[in-house]
């Protein structure tokens, strides 16, 4: 048995574990493994394909990135080719992909990504690769699984963040606003936010006022409070209003969302009168070491993708639907982004605490 594991689209915190997991968990097997760099590119001549050993997954469980390396640049279905005038179009080279796996003997492929490299997957699947998935996100939008790992993290960084800018608001009598990423869900926004005792919380799910933004900032300025903390999620946006989008995004990559925080902070500095500062968390929220709920979890998941391949569980995703490892199809878990629910208790605790979600 020969399988390869790849990663792609945006890294998450807990890549690496899941790898090492995956490649122990079928080396001990008796296995072969391989690893395919940089999402398919190793299969398509842009990049390597590497013999992957217990030497080459020593002391990596607990470090961030991925030692595959990553791109969001990489579907074989639409792969960018620059043509000799220097304009980029989009090319199939998905048979190549399958055409190349099977010439160097791989009978099962492990792709570890999040809703876009979970679609890859699926066609592939169709086209007859016997390929199985492993959910990875710090934006927790994946369906069928409680949560990816990465997502503990960035909240960590984020409420890490939320407890510094907590101190300086409350010297400088400041509003601050932190942007949060997650592209179109809010879960990273509303853990963190909970968590770190934010005063308002803006996500997609609950499209936001801005006159309820600032009345929520001017109530606690009349009681004494004259500092305030707003985090926003990338992807909010005013009732009746757009997503904000971050310029031109590269051949073959997805439109970028996010910038919301800077207008935001403008505005309510302009309604309130209060001084109000904005920060953007970025990639911080993706880089860093695995917090150990997301090291185990990865952990979980390369070894459960082994199990997987054993069992033929061709299109299927290892998911978290506690306390029990599971398997899904790769197809039901695409029906449909996972997004918070407005009703769901955290979004009702906060509210009971005074939150204000700007509704
Ligand atoms: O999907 C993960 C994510 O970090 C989103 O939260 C964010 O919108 C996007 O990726 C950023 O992508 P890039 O790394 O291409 O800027």
């Amino acid at each position: 048995m020969r399988i390869a594991i790849s990663t792609g689209g945006g890294d998450a915190p807990g890549l690496n574990a899941v790898i090492r997991a995956a490649v122990l968990s079928a080396i001990n097997r008796g296995w072969e493994v391989l690893g395919i760099k940089r999402g398919f590119a190793g299969l398509l001549g842009a990049d390597e394909v590497i013999p992957m050993t217990k030497e080459t997954v020593r002391g990596i469980g607990h470090q961030g990135g991925t030692i595959l390396r990553t791109t969001n640049r990489g579907n074989p279905f639409c792969y960018p080719r620059r043509r000799t005038d220097g304009t980029v179009d989009e090319v199939d080279r998905s048979d190549e992909v399958i055409d190349n796996a099977r010439e160097r003997g791989i009978s099962a492929i492990i792709t570890i990504g999040g809703d876009g490299s979970l679609a890859i997957a699926q066609r592939l699947f169709e086209k007859g690769m016997q390929i199985i998935g492993v959910p990875k996100t710090i934006d927790n939008d994946v369906n069928g699984t409680i949560t990816t790992f990465g997502f503990d993290t960035a909240v960590t960084t984020a409420i890490e963040a939320i407890d510094k800018l907590h101190t300086t608001a409350e010297s400088h009598d400041r509003v601050l606003v932190l942007e949060v990423m997650g592209r179109n869900s809010g879960f990273i926004a509303l853990h963190s936010g909970v968590a770190g005792s934010a005063d308002v919380i803006l996500m997609p799910e609950i499209p936001f006022h801005i006159d309820k933004v600032c009345e929520k900032i001017m109530a606690r300025d009349r009681v004494g409070r004259h500092f305030s903390i707003v985090v926003v999620a990338e992807g909010a946006f005013p009732d009746g209003g757009e997503v904000h989008m971050i310029g031109e995004s590269l051949p073959g990559q997805a439109k970028r969302v996010g910038g919301i925080a800077d207008g935001l902070a403008r505005e309510i500095q302009s309604r309130t009168g209060k001084e109000c500062r904005s920060l953007v968390l970025g990639h911080l929220q993706r880089g860093g070491v695995p917090t150990g709920y997301d090291r185990l979890l990865a952990a979980r998941f390369g070894g459960a993708a082994v199990r997987a391949v054993e069992e033929g569980k061709w299109g299927h995703m290892v998911a978290l639907q506690s306390p029990h490892l599971v398997t899904v199809p790769i197809i039901d878990v695409l029906r449909e982004p996972k997004r918070v629910d407005p009703m769901h208790d955290v979004v009702q605790t906060a509210r009971s605490l005074g939150i204000s979600f700007g509704d």
